[in-house]
């Protein structure tokens, strides 16, 4: 395990006061005002605005340092500045970032063997963002439905679930439950079913002739980190295979660490038809999503029928391939794990103090907070002045996502923290 955070940095932020160059707070709002009134207002960011990171801890722009917890919705599974993914990435900038898939490049193979072997499968399609991979999956999906199963021409469907989050495109959501993520922005793509989460009965009565693919978070992430029993993905393997369908794991930000294995799949001992993969793959650096697959799928595809001009550039493969060597040792999956524990412990005993309920899984928390007692977003801006970043979802759930390079101690920190947010908010009542 590469540590480079320079050990845990808890005991500065208790003591530190804003300590960066003078007029802390002008920095800060001027930052903000600028964002405001040049940025499309699509965020509601807590305001912190950061300058620096290392490991688990950022620095703003006063000086102040705050414990990351949300680790970029899981993109910063390695932490801030990972010294082998910054050496990756300065040593293939200074060589050559982009070629388009035009031309070869000597990083693109490379990268696409390391993370196919590290699936198991035999393909990868490269892609950006995670929603590009999802995108890529449906269509992949449809015409390994029209072309190998023999669904009649445009008739192809894919099952969905109830509460699912796998991006923004006007596609996916299409499929999304949000009415806040839909509200105007129809009209939608037709060709999706949902059905409840955990219910392996309703997806099996779901499936007809044109179904050829079940599209599954194997944790519903933006949901709230919802966890379905534990032998629901076994079962959709099950009815998947019994009734010739893909079946599609989004392990976008379940995979690649965060939950204590290389995909949760590997928790419950399944093994998907394709892995779709984003955040963490680019370490935090680039954007890199994959879809990967065997052959008899991703090999559908022919040239000229899906493309993008910087899927599979050479920065983004020499990055994701050191993403891929991280992982291949299997040491921040085993971090995770046990880090988790520990989280999840802490978390836990907090439980009838302001904390309704916690799920987790490796290093990766969601915890419900009293309506009663504060929103989400509350408890964040609380945690905020006291040196934890954390982001709520879906009105009073938290969600704790740190780096897995964050230390023991760190943890021990970000809990504390919220054991004093939630007596102060016990207090006011
Ligand atoms: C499960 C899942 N799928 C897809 C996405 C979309 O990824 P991106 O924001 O990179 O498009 C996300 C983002 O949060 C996600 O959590």
């Amino acid at each position: 395990m590469t540590r480079f955070s320079g050990g845990s940095m808890a005991d500065d932020v208790r003591v530190s006061a804003h300590r960066g160059p003078t007029a802390p707070e002008t920095r800060t709002s001027s930052a903000i005002d600028q964002v405001d009134a040049f940025a499309a207002h699509n965020y509601h960011p807590l305001e912190v605005v950061v300058t620096t990171a290392a490991g688990a801890w950022v620095t703003d722009v006063t000086g102040r340092k705050y414990l990351d917890c949300l680790a970029a919705y899981s993109a910063v599974n390695f932490g801030h500045g990972h010294p082998a993914l910054i050496t990756a990435a300065k040593a293939q900038l200074d060589r050559v970032t982009l070629t388009s898939r035009a031309f070869h490049n000597d990083q693109l193979g490379p990268f696409v063997e390391a993370l196919a072997t590290l699936a198991g499968k035999d393909m990868v399609l490269p892609m950006n963002t995670g929603a590009e991979a999802v995108e890529s999956a449906v269509k992949l999906a449809r015409a390994w439905g029209y072309r190998v199963k023999g669904v009649a021409p445009d008739r192809a469907t894919i099952i969905v679930m109830d509460g699912n989050f796998h991006g923004r495109t006007t596609t996916i959501i299409s499929f999304s439950n949000d009415e806040q993520a839909r509200a105007d922005f129809g009209p939608f793509t037709p060709g999706f079913v949902s059905v409840p989460y955990g219910d392996a009965a309703a997806l099996e009565a779901a499936i007809d002739e044109t179904t050829v693919a079940v599209l599954i978070e194997p944790i519903q992430g933006e949901a709230g980190i919802l966890i379905p029993p534990a032998d629901y993905l076994p079962a959709v393997r099950d009815i998947t295979t019994r009734h010739n369908v893909l079946f599609i794991a989004d392990e976008i930000q379940s995979g690649l660490g965060r939950t204590g294995a290389t995909f949760q799949c590997d928790n419950v001992r399944v093994v998907p038809d394709l892995y779709l993969l984003g955040k963490a793959l680019g370490g935090g650096i680039v954007p890199v999503s994959a879809v990967v697959g065997n052959r008899d799928i991703l090999g559908v595809l022919r040239p000229g029928e899906h493309g993008s001009t910087f899927g599979g550039n050479p920065l983004a493969a020499a990055v994701g391939r050191a993403v891929v060597e991280l992982l291949a040792t299997g040491e921040m999956q085993d971090r995770a794990k046990t880090l988790g524990a520990r989280l999840e412990a802490g978390l836990r005993a907090l439980t009838g103090r302001g904390v309704v309920a916690v799920r987790a899984a490796g290093l990766w928390a969601g915890v419900d907070i009293d309506p009663d007692l504060a929103t989400g977003r509350e408890v964040c801006e609380r945690l905020m002045a006291r040196g934890v970043l954390v982001k709520d979802t879906h009105g009073s759930t938290i969600r704790f996502a740190p780096p897995i390079v964050a230390t023991a101690k760190d943890l021990d920190f970000a809990v504390e923290q919220l054991g004093i947010v939630l007596s102060e908010l016990s207090m006011r009542r």
